[in-house]
């Protein structure tokens, strides 16, 4: 008996390769049933798949979710407190040697140099020669002058193809700002005093300005 069984379980075994499973007698009751059973039990396991993969997509973008909200009020924050750190030092300060001009910081110097070392010095201290926005500006920078003999380069020379004052941030010099004083010709740079503008020799020593912005300043020494 139990060697029958065994043949027959081995037979159909062999049989049920696709080719022979159709005519043969003893898996016909066998192959009925199965596909039947098999189309439900795929669609079960597709409905599982399904399921399984749906919860797993659902919980991934969850967590995306929450992680994008926590990051976003992170950067509020940070925006918030960026705010108050730059509101609550109200009559803005420089750090020394640095004096306060309105929005910016200045530095005159005290040494007498010519223009290039001048413009590369104000680099090097992470700030700007000078530069003027109008008639305005340049009366209250005067102002901070206290001796009237004293010159200072200030971030404006003359470029060669075009033949026109230029300032250093790549602008050329809108002439109803300035009044420059001189000649207007090749290898001139821009100083001012007290009193006037003046056009002169790059290689000529003076002393010059530098300037940086107030908000440049706050975050050196805030963050
Ligand atoms: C932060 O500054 C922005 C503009 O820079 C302003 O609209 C906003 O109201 C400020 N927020 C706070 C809390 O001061
Ligand atoms: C400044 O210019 C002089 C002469 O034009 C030159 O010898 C010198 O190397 C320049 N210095 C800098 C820092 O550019
Ligand atoms: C360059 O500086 C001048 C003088 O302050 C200003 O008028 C001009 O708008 C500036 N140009 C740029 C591109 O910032
Ligand atoms: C004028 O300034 C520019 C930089 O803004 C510089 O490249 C050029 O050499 C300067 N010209 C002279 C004569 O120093």
């Amino acid at each position: 008996m139990d060697r029958q069984v065994v043949y027959a379980d081995l037979k159909v075994s062999r049989d049920s390769s696709p080719k022979n499973s159709s005519p043969s007698s003893l898996p016909q009751d066998v192959c009925q049933g199965p596909p039947w059973h098999q189309f439900a039990l795929k669609l079960g396991c597709a409905g599982v798949i399904l399921l399984v993969l749906s919860v797993i997509g659902l919980t991934v973008s969850v967590i995306s979710l929450t992680q994008k909200s926590s990051i976003e009020r992170c950067s509020v924050n940070v925006q918030q407190n960026r705010n108050e750190t730059t509101e609550s030092p109200s009559p803005l300060q420089c750090m020394e040697p640095w004096q306060s001009f309105q929005d910016k910081c200045l530095l005159l110097s005290t040494i007498n140099k010519p223009w290039n070392i001048s413009l590369v010095d104000c680099s090097t201290k992470k700030s700007s020669l000078l530069l003027i926005q109008d008639q305005k500006e340049l009366r209250q920078i005067q102002m901070q002058i206290k001796d009237e003999g004293i010159s200072f380069w200030i971030g404006l020379n003359f470029t060669l193809p075009e033949k026109k004052w230029k300032w250093i941030n790549g602008s050329f010099l809108n002439p109803a700002t300035l009044n420059i004083l001189g000649a207007t010709k090749e290898n001139s740079c821009v100083y001012i005093t007290k009193k006037d503008v003046y056009s002169e020799d790059c290689g000529v020593e003076h002393k010059w300005i530098c300037h940086k912005g107030v908000n440049h300043y706050t975050c050196i020494s805030g963050c």
